[in-house]
């Protein structure tokens, strides 16, 4: 079933992901940026004040949240930036401290959170490039950092954060509210809408505060006057590796960026993911010159509450009865799953045979209708739906913590060589199970040689071993596997 040809389409490009967003509709001549600009000099290596993690501390003092061990934090400049253990050290307002108590339920930071917040909230707001585990509470770190900057009285937008696809747009939007519920910001989500999307010509300037969205449209509101990043403070690149990729959305993070410095040259700019690969963490780097740095070893980047298994089928067929009478059987017992596929023809097929035999779940790719994608995500977040089949468009940055197990039906490979996994997109799909410490599991079905080959390639990259079920045809060892995975 992974069936590359049937993979890219015209609207998907070289793109990662399966994602469609506003085709561009403006071309303006290009400028060059600091950033390209400096793009073939050599990396300069800033005035570094190490920021050391206290080894002996370690132990992990937050309650249910991965121990991001290793995160080594590099500051520029003089600042001093001290930790904080509770939200009341950020000198947040009333506002937000209920918004986050109250709405959101937190208690207190998590560690990424406690560290990264005060470099993004203490003057002169150096940018920051942050990695942390998947599930360890990015978002947080970011839409604080929006909140907090934007200045209430002036009504005109402040905050900008640009997200890979439509559903990470709508769901950090949704976070953004709850958690600014009480400040009376206003905001808004430029993503484009299915049935009663307006040309962005006859639409009105944006004045919220806050705006959220994905880069095709972002970049079309600007070209077209629409919104106006003269008052900007802060800039968000949610998943920044994906953003900032060739393979991804370098191009129009570039263009936006560039089509800023015509009018603003002072705002911040906040880069989280997950992963950045050398060649990214290198442009990167080149980006943020002057910034405040947080990355993790890729050894570390792994989930330990998420146990991986390999599942040897010996054909295709026998994937899809593994699905059928080991996962969707052993599935009732536990939370909610995904099944990742390679194509969008891979998803439709996968959905129509598991029908056909009287399994229901529902399939999201990026070629279905945008209602119907925002109505199949709020059925699964609203958990009427337990099962769900998904291309990448949902690998990077999905939060719904009932997701305890993960299935990678084709394991992820690279557009342009599809004999290299993904190993980027590898380590998010699994961390869409085990958010903020919680249990789950990944089963990686292989059958083809190609298979085999992708998994030890991962294997190796990360230095792991993933424990192989023994018989594919036997409950007893799916459970105990999930009784290991602390899943039963
Ligand atoms: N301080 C906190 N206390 C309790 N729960 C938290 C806290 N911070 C974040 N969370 C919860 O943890 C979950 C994961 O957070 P989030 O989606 O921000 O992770 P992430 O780091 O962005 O992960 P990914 O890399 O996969 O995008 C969310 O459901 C969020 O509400
Ligand atoms: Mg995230």
């Amino acid at each position: 079933m992974a069936d590359s040809s049937s993979t890219t389409s015209s609207t998907v490009g070289q793109r990662w992901g399966d994602v469609e967003d506003d085709p561009v509709e403006v071309e303006e001549s290009t400028s060059q940026t600091p950033e390209n600009a400096s793009s073939s000099s050599a990396v300069e290596v800033p005035n570094l004040d190490a920021l050391a993690i206290d080894e002996n501390k370690k132990k992990n003092d937050f309650l249910d949240e991965p121990e991001d061990t290793h995160i080594s934090a590099v500051t520029s400049g003089d600042t001093l930036y001290a930790t904080a253990a509770k939200f009341e050290d950020l000198n947040l307002s009333p506002e937000l401290l209920k918004g986050l108590y109250v709405d959101m339920k937190f208690t207190r930071p998590s560690k990424i959170q406690s560290i990264s917040l005060p470099m993004i909230l203490t003057p002169p707001y150096k940018d920051l490039v942050a990695q942390a585990h998947n599930g360890s509470g990015k978002t947080t770190c970011f839409v604080l950092g929006m909140l907090s900057r934007v200045d209430p009285n002036l009504k005109e937008v402040q905050a900008l954060c640009i997200c890979p696809t439509r559903e990470l747009a709508i769901q950090n939007m949704e976070v953004l509210n709850k958690m600014g519920k009480y400040t009376g910001i206003s905001s808004v989500c430029a993503i484009p809408s299915g049935s009663a999307d307006i040309p962005i010509a006859k639409s009105a300037e944006i004045k919220a505060q806050v705006v959220i969205g994905t880069p095709g449209r972002i970049r079309n509101l600007m070209t077209s006057r629409k919104l106006n990043t003269s008052n900007l403070k802060v800039l968000v690149f949610d998943e920044a590796d994906h953003m900032l990729d060739d393979d991804g959305f370098k191009d129009d993070s570039l263009k936006i960026r560039r089509l800023m410095a015509k009018d603003n040259a002072h705002y911040q700019v906040l880069l989280f993911s997950a992963t950045f690969n050398d060649t990214v963490k290198n442009f990167v780097s080149k980006v943020v010159k002057d910034g405040n740095q947080m990355f993790v070893r890729k050894e570390e980047l792994t989930l330990d509450v998420v146990k991986q298994y390999k599942v040897i089928c010996p054909n295709e067929q026998a994937k899809i009865d593994v699905i059928r009478d080991r996962i969707f059987e052993l599935g009732e017992k536990l939370g909610q799953t995904i099944i990742f596929v390679h194509s969008r023809k891979s998803a439709n097929e996968l959905h129509k045979k598991l029908g056909d035999y009287g399994y229901g779940c529902t399939t999201i790719h990026g070629a279905l209708d945008k209602d119907f994608r925002d109505k199949i995500v709020k059925e699964f977040k609203d958990g009427l739906t337990k099962v769900l089949i998904s291309t990448d468009v949902l690998a990077r940055g999905f939060d719904q913590s009932q997701v305890n197990l993960v299935i990678n039906f084709d394991l992820p490979v690279k557009h342009n060589y599809p004999s290299d996994p993904d190993y980027e997109v590898y380590l998010h799909r699994c961390g869409r199970a085990g958010r903020f410490g919680r249990k789950g599991a990944v089963f990686n079905l292989l059958s083809v040689d190609m298979d085999h080959m992708l998994l030890e390639k991962i294997e190796k990259h990360f230095g792991t071993k993933i424990v192989e079920v023994p018989n594919w045809k036997s409950d007893e060892d799916f459970e105990k596997a999930l009784k290991a995975a602390g899943l039963l």
